[in-house]
């Protein structure tokens, strides 16, 4: 039974980076879609129902589109990198499906959660169901360094979620940890995405490190402005809710650096609302107060801007293009997106 009908995102956003980066692999992203209904389809309904629902939701598609993208550029001509970017994209799912238990998260994509809609059991054995999925596509795709390279990047993924929990709720995180957990959590995928579009065209390793190396910095660059949105976002717009970061106890970098700024009344109001989620109704906008004072949230950003840049040394490899045009386009999307 497959419950998938409308693949289109429901929530139209201006974003003309990532609109003309995905228009240059539209072909290939139209096949992608179709890969991911068919390959979610199971005749245990509840499996086509709950994924369908996060599918149907929307998502930016950035991964997928940059596995097809990074192939693209590097001039491959098969189809083995649309059933890799459906493989991204199951593994991104699954990511969300089991981030969104932990975090007790209730909107996703601008709807309820699936946790929210379908229950907590539900969403993890689904994310279960994409991952363990993934890894047929992987070997129906026929690339062992393919299959080693986002094999790797799910353990690793996994790692970063484990680190994060450790450091949760805990305001001696250092910034060096705090970027461990988002190297492993995000920005691996990101990389692992587009160095499997350089495999699938077998180019040589310069290449295939240039790829890597511009995804994982555009990853790390893409989550920390993730932290920042999670205190300074319109909330309809981002289609998740602002605070959740702050009511789980989340040692995103907009805190550290508040904490490592603020004065011993602050630091007591840190480790009251965050270590011990002793919080008030009034704590998140004085929160978001503490982090305007002390310029915490424009130093992420700067700190994202300097990966962004690192990622578009990356691309240098490749000759001038519209393609990597796009790609560097994109990383100023990421850094001033609001969704
Ligand atoms: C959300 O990723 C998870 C993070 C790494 C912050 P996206 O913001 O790319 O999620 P969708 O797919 O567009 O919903
Ligand atoms: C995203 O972390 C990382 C993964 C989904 C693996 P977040 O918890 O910050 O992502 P959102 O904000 O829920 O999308
Ligand atoms: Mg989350
Ligand atoms: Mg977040």
């Amino acid at each position: 039974m497959t419950v998938v009908t409308n693949l289109e995102p429901k929530r139209q956003k201006p974003s003309t980076a990532l609109e003309d980066l995905t228009a240059l692999v539209a072909d290939d992203l139209a096949r992608v879609n179709e890969l991911i209904v068919k390959h979610m389809d199971s005749p245990v309904a509840l499996i086509p129902q709950l994924g369908g629902y996060i599918v149907a939701a929307g998502g930016k598609r950035l991964r997928p589109v940059l596995t097809l993208a990074a192939a693209n550029l590097c001039r491959y001509q098969g189809t083995k990198h649309q059933l890799l970017a459906a493989v991204v994209e199951f593994i991104h799912t699954a990511t969300l499906l089991h981030d969104d238990v932990v975090d007790e998260s209730n909107l996703r994509r601008g709807l309820a959660s699936a946790n929210a809609v379908f229950g907590n059991k539900a969403s993890v054995l689904v994310g279960d169901f994409l991952f363990s999925r993934s890894f047929q596509l992987m070997v129906e795709a026929g690339s062992l360094e393919a299959l080693d390279i986002l094999s790797n990047a799910s353990a690793v993924i996994a790692q970063g979620e484990v680190l994060q929990l450790q450091t949760t709720n805990d305001i001696t995180t250092t910034e060096d940890a705090y970027l461990e957990v988002i190297k492993g959590k995000t920005a691996e995928l990101f990389a692992a995405a587009c160095r499997v579009g350089g495999v699938v065209a077998d180019v040589d390793e310069t290449v295939l490190t240039a790829l890597w190396d511009y995804g994982m910095n555009l990853g790390i660059a893409f989550q920390l402005v993730d932290d920042v949105l999670d205190y300074s976002a319109h909330q309809a717009t981002l289609g998740k809710t602002v605070g959740d970061d702050f009511r789980e106890g989340k040692l995103t970098l907009p805190v550290i650096l508040s904490v490592e700024r603020g004065d011993a009344e602050e630091r007591a109001f840190w480790q009251r609302t965050m270590e011990e989620l002793e919080q008030t109704d009034e704590d998140l906008a004085h929160a978001q107060a503490l982090m305007v004072r002390h310029n915490a949230l424009i130093d992420t950003v700067a700190r994202a801007r300097h990966y962004g840049s690192l990622a578009n040394t990356a691309l240098t490899v490749f000759p001038d293009s519209p393609l990597r045009q796009a790609l560097e386009n994109v990383v100023e999307f990421v850094i001033s997106r609001d969704f």
